[in-house]
């Protein structure tokens, strides 16, 4: 294997966001005829491709992808991966749900190879569908976070998960304790090895005791630079159960918050039933949220108010959750992040969803620098999208002039088959129509 420094550009229309479109104006860049250029696995430069071509060493290769799009890779900031086999299992609401489908299907990841064949098939789906990070739920078995990050060290992606403590209201079989030994050993194996990257995971309030929950802050507080995911104000019947087994707390939230969960680089699924109060704090404390219009929409949850989180200047990001989410598609996802926001009365710019699938994922997980958009230096994991990727997009696309129509089209009209190729640290990981690895 050579040891030389290698440099590779792409030729394709380029589209990356320094800003948030919905509070700064020129927040995007453009380039009709653009060229990434990428040396070891990192951005080197992405500006005009007459411009950087004689910029190029001699010989250095250049994939032609004229006529498409390429942009960071999309940021799923809300997913479990053993939830993979149980999509679109319908359930009166997500209590339901969870003792229904849930629990069971989770249980099965006490086998580690169904772990590791899981999470192959889950990597491949996300890649398929132009997902280079996600940040994961595991099961609460240590083996499936060791899984996980196997299976995404193989890839070289850079990937967010942890395995899940719940030790209160549910089945004997997944119940864990207030011992965090084994997510404290998961940290040190895993976090900040390659691209991995450790998130502290209680599941939500309802499932974890008091003792559980002040050990898991502990941990939190321990390593400071590990991530926090939970579900928070997802379903009334949740908050209303919140509600009697936390009867001093304020606030669904406030009980996070009281143990020491709200930090920057914890991400809050859901969202939904929060008041001003709540997105005030989200704010102040720097934590974030995953905003999951699929999985809303599909267990009946309620409408994230988009608007209001922008108002409180809480910062937000789009996640798929599946398996109650409908799709790994960002795409889709987009499409009813905009529908969700249209029955709340607003309005989403195909542009600002670009942006929350990007760089305000990666702001959100203070990953700002490191991925989502294509500053000097940034690892180099983009996707190459295609819009006339299917006969309707292509005839739709034909006469839309303007980059918000095209990119509006794409998230409204898109999914898997609009991602021709998806590249991680400048490799080639996903290419549409390939055979299955
Ligand atoms: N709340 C607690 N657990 C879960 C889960 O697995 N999925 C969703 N959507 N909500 C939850
Ligand atoms: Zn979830």
């Amino acid at each position: 294997m050579s040891t030389e420094s290698t440099v590779q550009a792409f030729r394709a229309s380029l589209l990356h966001f320094h800003a948030d479109p919905a509070f700064t104006a020129d927040a995007h860049t453009w380039i009709e005829d653009g060229l990434l250029v990428v040396e070891d696995g990192r951005v080197k430069a992405a500006g005009d491709h007459a411009a950087l071509l004689p910029t190029l060493p001699p010989g250095a290769p250049v994939a032609d992808y004229r006529g498409k799009i390429i942009c960071p890779g999309f940021i799923d900031t809300h997913i479990h991966f053993p939830q993979t086999d149980m999509i679109a299992s319908p359930a009166p609401g997500l209590l339901p749900w969870l003792d229904t489908y849930t629990f069971p299907t989770e249980r099965r990841f006490e086998d580690p190879a169904h772990g590791r064949a899981t999470a192959d098939f889950f990597l491949d789906e996300l890649l398929r569908n132009g997902t280079t990070t996600a940040l994961v739920y595991c099961t609460v078995h240590p083996g499936s976070v060791d899984a996980l990050f196997e299976a995404s060290a193989a890839r070289r992606l850079r990937m967010g998960g942890g395995k899940v403590l719940m030790d209160r209201h549910c089945p004997d079989f997944l119940r864990d304790s207030a011992d965090m030994r084994d997510s404290q050993a998961l940290i040190e194996r895993w976090h900040g090895k390659g691209r991995a990257m450790y998130a502290i995971t209680p599941r939500f309030a309802p499932t974890s005791t008091e003792a559980q929950l002040v050990a898991t802050g502990e941990l939190a507080k321990a390593y400071p630079d590990t991530f926090i995911q939970t579900h928070v104000a997802e379903n009334q019947d949740e908050c209303a159960w919140v509600g009697e087994l936390f009867p001093q707390r304020r606030s669904y939230l406030e009980v996070y918050e009281h143990y020491g969960l709200m930090r920057p680089r914890a991400m809050f699924g859901h969202c939904i039933w929060l008041d001003d109060t709540d997105f005030a704090r989200m704010a102040d404390t720097g934590a974030a949220i995953s905003h999951c219009p699929t999985s809303n929409l599909f267990l009946g949850s309620g409408l994230f108010d988009l608007a209001r989180a922008d108002n409180a200047g809480a910062p937000v990001s789009l996640g798929t959750d599946v398996g109650a989410g409908t799709s790994f598609s960002m795409l889709q996802t987009m499409n009813e992040a905009y529908k969700v926001a249209r029955l709340k009365g607003s309005y989403l710019p195909a542009l600002r969803m670009f942006y929350l699938a990007t760089l305000g994922a990666a702001r959100s997980m203070r990953l700002e620098g490191t991925i989502g958009n294509f500053v000097p230096g940034a690892e180099a994991d983009f996707i190459v999208l295609d819009p006339k990727a299917t006969p309707l997009l292509a005839r739709r696309t034909a006469h839309s002039d303007a980059l918000e129509e095209t990119l509006f089209a794409l998230a409204l009209l898109g999914d898997d088959r609009a991602i021709q190729a998806t590249y991680a640290l400048g490799r080639r990981v996903h290419e549409r129509g390939a055979a299955a690895g």
